[in-house]
């Protein structure tokens, strides 16, 4: 497995891939993987010659009063993990190797101003910039994100159409663990009892898609997610919201095609979670 942490040396692998005809994968985390990334690389590895993992924690998609330096970073780790799951590189820069101030940014409007855009205005603009920088650097034929984070992937596909990227954007299920609970890196910032008030999102996740079933207006649906949520003192609800699939505008009845998502402070942390209806 090779680690790369500049953006010449990363061209000079992939060039050489590319020469000998092969496909690319790529899966951008920011690190301290799990068992959620893993799933990401393994598809990456069925799907592909060769698997780029990039690992940085980009702080551009970071507000000024978020987490950039408490979040966890394990490169060690990482990287043992990823060699185990057959990557062929990891790109893992410093910010200054990505970063130079001033800089352009990619960003585009209405799909990043409801749910997560409404409480982090500037974070779909670091992730379009950072993933339009990553996909600029390796020109994967395939790259791959996690429904888990369901605005951003809405996002990253509306992006890799809008500014013609010849990317295929491959979406890939929630993983969790044995109890409900979406696996992610913020799960660490999680007290025992935190650990335990946060499976409240799963809870309302498994609500939500029964009332579905009873009830299509989406005021009803949230109802009783709030209900849950409400009735775990930890919890404090950041948003609720039953939204189209593509632009991530409210919606008042649960049609084909919604997502239903939504963030929820444990505390102080900040998780999220979600569910997609079709009919
Ligand atoms: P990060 O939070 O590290 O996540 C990297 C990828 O793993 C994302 O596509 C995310 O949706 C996916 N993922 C995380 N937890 C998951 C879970 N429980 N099940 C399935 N997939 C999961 O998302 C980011 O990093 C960044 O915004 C990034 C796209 C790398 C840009 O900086």
């Amino acid at each position: 497995m090779q680690v790369t942490s500049t953006v010449k040396e990363t061209r000079n692998f992939i060039r050489k891939w590319k020469q000998e005809g092969k496909t690319i994968g790529l899966v951008p985390t920011m690190g301290f993987l799990h068992e959620g990334h893993a799933s990401l690389i393994r598809k990456c590895r069925e799907e592909n010659d060769i698997v780029v993992v990039s690992d940085f924690v980009n702080p551009t998609q970071f507000g000024p009063n978020e987490d950039l330096e408490a979040y966890p970073r394990d490169f060690a780790r990482d990287s043992a993990l990823c060699e185990s799951l057959g990557t062929d590189l990891i790109f893992h820069p410093e910010p200054e190797e990505m970063y130079h101030d001033p800089h352009a940014y990619v960003s585009i409007d209405t799909l990043s101003e409801t749910l997560c855009g409404k409480t982090r205005p500037i974070h779909f603009k670091g992730v379009c910039t950072v993933v339009s920088k990553l996909f600029h650097i390796v020109t994967p034929d395939r790259a791959y994100f996690g429904e888990k984070d369901a605005q951003q992937l809405a996002i990253i596909r509306k992006m890799t159409e809008d500014l013609n990227f010849d990317i295929q954007i491959v979406g890939c299920p929630i993983v969790r663990e044995e109890d409900g609970l979406a696996k992610s890196s913020r799960n660490t910032y999680l007290s025992k009892e935190e650990r335990k008030a946060a499976l409240c999102l799963s809870r309302a996740v498994r609500a939500g898609q029964e009332a579905i079933f009873a009830d299509c207006e989406s005021e009803a649906v949230l109802g009783k997610m709030r209900a849950v949520i409400e009735a775990e003192p930890l919890a404090r609800i950041d948003y609720i919201s039953v939204v189209d699939a593509l632009t991530m505008q409210p919606v008042e009845q649960v049609k084909d095609n919604v997502l239903v998502a939504m963030a929820v402070y444990i505390g102080k942390t900040r998780l999220i979670d979600n569910f997609s209806f079709t009919v």
